[in-house]
């Protein structure tokens, strides 16, 4: 297990929800994502194996699209978890709804903090995950964020540039991002009442009058959506380097 990095560094007790819930459409293979071969392993093992190694997490939900559970069972069977709980549960029909179910199933300690993690990410790290713990363990709430290198424009209703916005105020979200549990049920038992659809968990923290705390992302930890990304990914996992 990976030991702390240094005494000043008291972690809470952590949950991980690792969303797993969605079908992979942009990547089009007729199989979810998550559970492609990624250097001989499901691709979901290797944030799995992240969290698994990080002796704060006490449990973990997985959330799986429905049709899918029984080939999730399969993967997650055999994992060792050091004693700890790890479940499975169904997810919904939009992200929002599969992380609120993972959230409700945690049933966590108000105290403890839940990083809520894309499974479609693999490259997460446990530096990463405790810089954000560590965050969250001041403010509440954290989440990775690199800054936007390229130009970005929005677009009007017929596809036209409207307006180039300033870059510097800029970043793009990542995961794992981490709540006290909590703030973060509490966002989501309201985003679910109102029906709300947003792609992350900050938005939903930030409805309900939050401050996040933003920590640097690391640019291996990307989304996998498209073939080229697993491509890309398996490259790095076969030990590709740039130089
Ligand atoms: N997710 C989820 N439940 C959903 C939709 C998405 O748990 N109903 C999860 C995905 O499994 C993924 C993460 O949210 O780990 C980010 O979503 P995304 O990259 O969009 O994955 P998919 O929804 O599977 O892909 P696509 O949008 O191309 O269908
Ligand atoms: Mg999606």
């Amino acid at each position: 297990m990976t030991r702390s990095i240094s005494e000043e560094v008291r972690m809470s007790t952590l949950y991980a929800v690792i969303l797993a819930g969605g079908t992979g459409e942009r990547m089009g293979v007729g199989l979810p994502k998550q559970i492609l071969d990624l250097g001989g392993k499901e691709l979901i093992r290797w944030s799995l194996d992240c969290f698994l190694s990080l002796e704060e997490v006490e449990k973990i939900v997985v959330v799986m699209a429905e049709d899918w559970l029984e080939k999730m069972g399969d993967v997650l069977k055999g994992l060792d978890t050091g004693g700890r709980p790890l479940s499975l549960v169904p997810g919904g029909n939009t992200r929002r709804e599969s992380s609120w179910k993972g959230i409700d199933a945690l049933a966590g300690d108000r105290k403890g903090l839940a990083c809520i993690h894309d499974a479609a990410r693999p490259f997460v790290t446990p530096e990463l995950v405790r810089r954000c713990a560590v965050e969250a363990g001041k403010c509440g709430a954290a989440a990775p964020y690199l800054p936007v290198t390229d130009t970005v424009a929005i677009i009007d209703d017929e596809g036209f540039i409207r307006e180039v916005p300033d870059r510097s105020s800029l970043v793009l979200a990542q995961t794992p991002q981490v709540f006290r549990y909590d703030l973060i049920r509490e966002a989501h038992r309201e985003g679910s009442e109102k029906g709300i659809e947003v792609s992350d968990d900050v938005t939903l923290a930030l409805m309900a009058g939050h401050r996040v705390c933003r920590v640097e992302g690391e640019a291996g930890n990307f989304k996998i959506t498209t073939r080229e990304d697993l491509e890309r990914a398996r490259w790095i996992a076969g030990g590709g380097q740039l130089a």
